[in-house]
């Protein structure tokens, strides 16, 4: 892998999805002049970097997973200008731009797709994966059958309308299953780097890639994935040395092998990611068991060997919202644990004012359960909440309805917000090396249930404690010296009589 960035290190990250961010046409719809002018937002927040959902030509029946122009910004967003414009804003206040690289499928409606139909053969036969038969289906996967003329089936990557695109089997088994070194699954790889070049040229730093982990087929060990980031991380090295990767992988030892920066602890998967935040007893809802977190943590810090970020987001456009689980003040927690672990962390939009899963939606543009997660910013407590000017009927989803949903106006007036909170954190996240991306982590103690979350972060020198106790128990730390209280959330821990005393529903940062 090429050199780590230097902005990575401090990288705070947030996530927008870009459909319900910011509307400065009254369509209805967010778009990107709405997220330029909200950098100034993101910048007083304490982020600087952000990963924007994808923003291309699409049917949008997976919200822009399924493109149908990678080259093109959708015109509801508005134009390639409009980004560029935005890439130009952010750099100047500090602030770094992923775009979703979406590398696994297209939409059906991609003109590759249409000319990979025909029977006759054309530069776009081997763009996606089918069997030579409409007889066969390729096993393992779902497959569209009985679509075209051409005879055969084609592999599916997600939803029905998401062809697979063609990067080759690690070991090719059936005559139509074509090698990683075949001309189709050569010129695909291609394709895609030309993608990242024509963005990274128009002053993008990187990409978020969308299922990292499942271009190359039959690769049950990921060697034939592996190997084909790491040509595309050979490339960028030389073309584009700067430019990040994160991947959606879940697996950090192998996507940082491949070349990715870092990695996201997921939903699924399995990290325990879930106990900590989404389940019947999450751990930061004061009842639950941060143990089985921590051991799949450290393992996959030893499998990534430090090499790269196993970064932890706030939630994401695919998972419930943190808030339909942590209420309150114990959200103030769930970010004092978020902006204290190693690797960067990524805040959804939204999720630092506590934004409700808004239950009961019908889906839009193949959002499902996931729609709940996806409705407009609020930002004040005006029409549409401030996120578009547009009639409330054309939303792209509708808003929370509850009377007292949160907004940021309000909260940045109240000194106990949960917006304040979260800067505070990513403030003082930002004054110590060690509480930053790399510094090391050893656990004190682990979570277990009805026992508070202690950990040591160090660099250089440097070592801070963070204790995160949600329970409703008091808890006497062994062996810590404090020499300096950095952060405090709840009652101060009970210093006298040289004991330590961590108070039930506190937590603390201290220097040691
Ligand atoms: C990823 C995206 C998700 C999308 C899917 C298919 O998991 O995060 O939103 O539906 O890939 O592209």
């Amino acid at each position: 892998m090429g050199r780590r960035p230097d902005w990575l290190e401090e990288a705070v990250f947030y996530e927008i999805y870009p459909q319900s961010f910011k509307d400065t046409d009254n369509d209805g719809i967010g778009n990107i002049r709405g997220i330029t002018e909200k950098l100034s937002y993101i910048k007083e927040l304490g982020c600087n970097a952000i990963w924007i959902n994808p923003c291309f030509e699409s049917p949008f029946g997976d919200a822009g997973y399924d493109v149908s122009d990678y080259y093109r910004v959708a015109p509801r967003y508005g134009s390639n200008e409009d980004l560029e414009q935005l890439f130009e804003e952010a750099h100047k206040t500090g602030i770094h731009i992923l775009l979703d690289l979406v590398p696994g499928h297209t939409s059906w409606e991609h003109p590759w797709f249409k000319e990979s139909q025909k029977a006759e053969k054309n530069e776009y036969t081997d763009r996606y994966i089918w069997t030579d038969s409409i007889w066969e289906s390729p096993e393992g996967y779902a497959s569209l059958r009985g679509i075209s003329d051409r005879d055969g089936s084609c592999l599916v990557n997600f939803f029905t309308h998401q062809p697979a695109l063609n990067y080759g089997f690690y070991k090719p088994d059936r005559l139509w299953q074509q090698s990683m070194d075949s001309e189709g699954a050569r010129a695909t790889r291609e394709e895609i780097k030309n993608i990242m070049r024509f963005w990274l040229s128009k002053g993008c730093d990187g990409f978020r890639v969308d299922m990292a982990g499942s271009l190359v087929k039959n690769d049950e060990e990921s060697r034939g994935t592996i190997a084909l980031w790491q040509d595309i991380r050979g490339f960028l090295d030389k073309e584009f040395p700067e430019a990040v990767l994160i991947s959606e992988w879940g697996e950090p030892d192998k996507s940082i092998e491949a070349g990715f920066h870092m990695d996201f602890l997921l939903h699924f998967g399995p990290s325990h990611y879930n106990d900590l935040f989404r389940c019947d007893d999450p751990f930061f809802g004061g009842k639950g068991d941060a143990s089985e977190f921590v051991k799949k943590y450290l393992e996959s810090c030893a499998k990534a060997d430090n090499k790269g970020y196993i970064c932890i987001p706030s939630g994401n456009h695919d998972m419930d919202r943190l808030a339909k689980y942590i209420k309150g003040d114990r959200a103030k927690m769930a970010f004092a644990f978020l902006l204290s672990m190693p690797g960067a962390p990524y805040i959804y939009y939204g999720d630092e004012i506590g934004m409700r899963y808004v239950e009961g939606l019908t889906s839009v543009e193949g959002g499902y359960n996931r729609t709940g997660s996806r409705s407009p910013m609020q930002w004040n407590s005006e029409k549409n909440a401030g996120f578009s000017g547009g009639d409330e009927n054309s939303l792209y989803i509708p808003l929370d309805p509850d009377k007292d949903r949160p907004d940021v106006e309000k909260q940045l007036t109240d000194p106990g917000s949960l917006l304040n909170e979260v800067k505070k954190l990513i403030s003082v996240r930002r004054s110590y090396r060690a509480l930053m991306n790399s510094g090391e982590i050893k656990f004190v103690c682990d979570g277990e249930e009805g026992k508070p979350l202690i950990y040591i972060r160090s660099y250089d020198g440097e070592r801070i404690i963070v204790a995160l106790n949600p329970t409703d128990r008091e808890y006497k730390m062994e062996n810590t010296d404090v020499k300096e209280l950095i952060y405090v959330l709840g009652d101060e821990p009970d210093m006298t009589d040289g004991k330590l005393l961590l108070k039930p529903g506190s937590a603390f940062f201290a220097i040691i």
